[in-house]
Order: structure tokens, then sequence, then C-alpha cells
């Protein structure tokens, strides 16, 4: 099964780039204090836990088809929502298949893995770097959720085994090193807690020490140092609160003490905004830009949309063009053009309507299109 563009009629892009969510399991090892695994056991509800590898490949080359009628291409294309990605037993194959796909037509910028790097093999992780190698790929990106740099913090905020996500990093660097590969790339993560900022210097110290004996090409790798996305049920306090515990956070981090590196350094210093209550409200760019599907198929417009309470509907169904041009979206997205936010209620009391943004030229340009 290979991609068809079957639809060529509209050639004019209407925005730039889509980052895609794509989900190969909800489930987790984990139940991280800041994430939706520590208030709800199925954090979809009651859905299909693991996505077949065929709607995978399905998905995926209708995402292509899209791609390719609509002139767009895919800055991120995420293999994770919600959950573990690596628990699922066909996760190879499923990158496997997207670094093929990225191969032939090479429309996804960046594939990345969010992970918390613990349930790998060691076969799996050379087999990844082989993958990569095989296909001169120079996409795929690891992003590590670590959090810590002492396996007490480690198991405060994430609860889980802390050397044996060190020991798989440490074995995919070495694999990186014996086969001279450029990619899978890695990305170091930190979200800055209460629980952690004392150790934001440490963190940095160790990986870019790390980074720069790194005997492998190391252009792409990176430390991200990230702010902490408010979730109401994970975190006990109102979101005012939250934001003063993050600035405080900042400063205890002490940002300044940390030698920034262009390269290999990337600070999230942007600072959380309460909530916007006065002013006029953009359209938010997810309508168009972010797609978020479920392991079960379930295609919605919002990465916070958990419960799949707004899906626009299923893919085992419909195609993507199908959905994601489809009448009820348009529907949503001309509301939000209209300065309507009331329907769906996600939208209505949403904070985060600036995390993606669709420009004055794009909304211009997607109008033209849809009158067409
Ligand atoms: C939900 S996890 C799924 C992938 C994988 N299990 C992991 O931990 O990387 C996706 C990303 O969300 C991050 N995350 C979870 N809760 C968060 C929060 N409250 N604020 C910001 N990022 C969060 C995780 O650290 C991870 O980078
Ligand atoms: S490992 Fe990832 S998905 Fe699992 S609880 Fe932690 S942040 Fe959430």
């Amino acid at each position: 099964m290979s991609p068809s563009p079957l639809n060529k009629r509209k050639t004019k892009a209407y925005f730039d780039d889509l980052i895609v969510q794509l989900e190969p399991t909800y489930l987790c090892n984990l139940k991280c204090i800041m994430c939706a695994h520590t208030y709800r056991d199925k954090v979809h509800g009651d859905i299909q836990p693991y996505m077949k590898l065929s709607l995978f490949k399905k998905i995926l080359n209708e995402i292509v088809d899209f791609c390719l009628s609509n002139s767009v291409s895919v800055n991120t294309l995420q293999l994770f929502w919600y959950g573990e990605p690596l628990l699922h037993p066909d996760i190879v194959e499923m990158i496997e298949y997207a670094v093929v796909l990225n191969q032939q037509y090479n429309l996804f910028k960046m594939i990345k893995i969010d992970t918390n790097f613990i349930p790998i093999s060691h076969s799996q992780i050379r087999r990844i770097v082989e993958i990569c190698e095989e296909y001169r790929d120079n996409s795929l990106r690891f992003s590590f959720s670590l959090d810590a740099i002492s396996p007490q913090t480690y198991q405060k905020i994430r609860g889980g085994d802390f050397n044996r996500a060190m020991s798989n990093i440490m074995y995919l660097i070495k694999m990186k090193e014996s086969y001279h590969a450029l990619s899978p790339f890695m990305t170091f993560q930190f979200i800055i807690h209460p629980f952690n900022y004392n150790e934001t210097k440490g963190f940095v110290d160790y990986w870019m020490e790390i980074l720069r004996r790194l005997k492998t090409r190391t252009k792409g790798n990176a430390i991200y140092l990230r702010k902490l996305v408010y979730l109401k049920q994970a975190l006990n306090h109102t979101e005012k609160e939250t934001v003063k515990i993050h600035q405080n956070c900042i400063k205890g981090a002490n940002f300044d003490s940390i030698v920034e590196d262009h390269f290999r350094l990337i600070i999230d210093r942007a600072e959380l905004t309460p909530r916007q209550t006065s002013g006029k409200r953009e359209p938010c760019g997810s309508l168009w830009k972010n797609p978020s599907i479920a392991s079960n198929g379930d295609l919605t417009f919002c990465c916070k949309d958990e419960m799949l309470r707004f899906k626009l509907g299923n893919l085992k169904h419909n195609t993507f063009s199908e959905l994601w041009d489809g009448k009820l979206i348009n529907e949503l997205r001309m509301a939000q053009i209209n300065g309507d936010f009331n329907e769906p209620e996600i939208c209505r009391d949403c904070s985060g309507h600036m995390f993606i943004k669709i420009s004055p030229s794009e909304i211009a340009t997607y109008i033209n299109t849809v009158k067409s």
C-alpha cells in the first residue's frame, strides 16, 4: 500500500506546515506527576489501546496524499501523543515505515518521538540505528523525557527506573558512534518543576559534556529546558498560582549561570502567562495545523482533547483528507475567523490558543481557497 495522490484539485497551500500527532499507544509504563496519567488510568477512556500497523500505514499514506494535494509539508511528525510509544510491539516497523516514506517523498522535516526510553531493548535500538543508516535518514529524533539528573529526583517526578533509561540512552550513543550515524538525533529534555529546578545546571553540564565528547557527528543533538504546561487535574493549584510557581522555578534554576549555546542548548525562556481575558482573540492555529490522532484512529483538532470529545471522525472509516478538509472542521475554522469561540466548549475555555499560530495572510489564503 503506498500513497496515491488522488486529489489534485487544490494546489495552493493555505498554511505553512502541519504538526501531526500520531499515537501508537495511549498506554504508559509510568505515571509522571505532571502528566494526565496521574489522574486517569485510561487517558482517552475505553478505546483500542494499540494502533494496528495496517491502520498506521494507511494514515501515513493519506497524510502524504493530503500534503501532495495541498502543497504543504509536515514540520513535525510526532509518533506519540499521550502514551509511551515504545510500548507498542510494532514500534520499530512503524519507525521504519515513516523513515522509508520520508525517503521517498521528503515531506516530514522531522519525525519526533518523545519517550522515557525505558521499554526498549538493545536489539531494537541497534535496528533503529541500522534503519537510519540504511535509508540515509536525517529526520528521526528521540526526545528523552528525563527531567532529572539524580535517581532520587527522577523517582519523585517520573517514578521509573532512572538507571534503565540512562543505560538505554548510553547504548544508543554507543551504536550511533559505531555506525557513525547522523540520526536518530537526540534531545535531552528537562521540564522545569518545583522538584527539580535546583538540578537544572547539573543536567545541562552533564549532557553538554557528553555532547562535547561524542565522536560521531553531533550536529542536531540538543538539551532542551522546557516549561511546565499547566494541567489542572495533575497540579494541585490554580492557574494563577502555577504562573507564580513557574516564575520561582525559573529564578531558582538560575539560567544566568548557564551558558546558552545556540547549537546545543535550547531554553524555553517564555514565562507562563495567565489566561487572556480581554482584547481580540485570534483564531487558533491548531484547527489548521495540528491534527492529533489517537491509537484507535480518532482524529481531533486539539492536542488537549484527551477524552476525544471533539473528534472529527475516525480514520478507519474516512480518509485523512475527508476529515481534515471536511464540513465540520471548516465550519469550526470559519466560526473562529468570525470571532465565535463559543463552540466547541474546549475552545471556549482554552488558555492555550496561542501555542500554534496562524497568520492573517494564511487566513486570507484559506478564505480564498475555500471560496474557489
Ligand atoms: C505525554 S508524553 C508522551 C511521550 C512519552 N511518554 C514521554 O514521556 O516523553 C509527551 C511529552 O509531554 C511532556 N509532558 C507531560 N506532562 C507535561 C506537562 N504538564 N507540561 C509539559 N510537558 C509535559 C512529557 O515530558 C513528554 O515530553
Ligand atoms: S512517561 Fe510520558 S506519558 Fe508516561 S506518565 Fe510520563 S510524561 Fe506521561
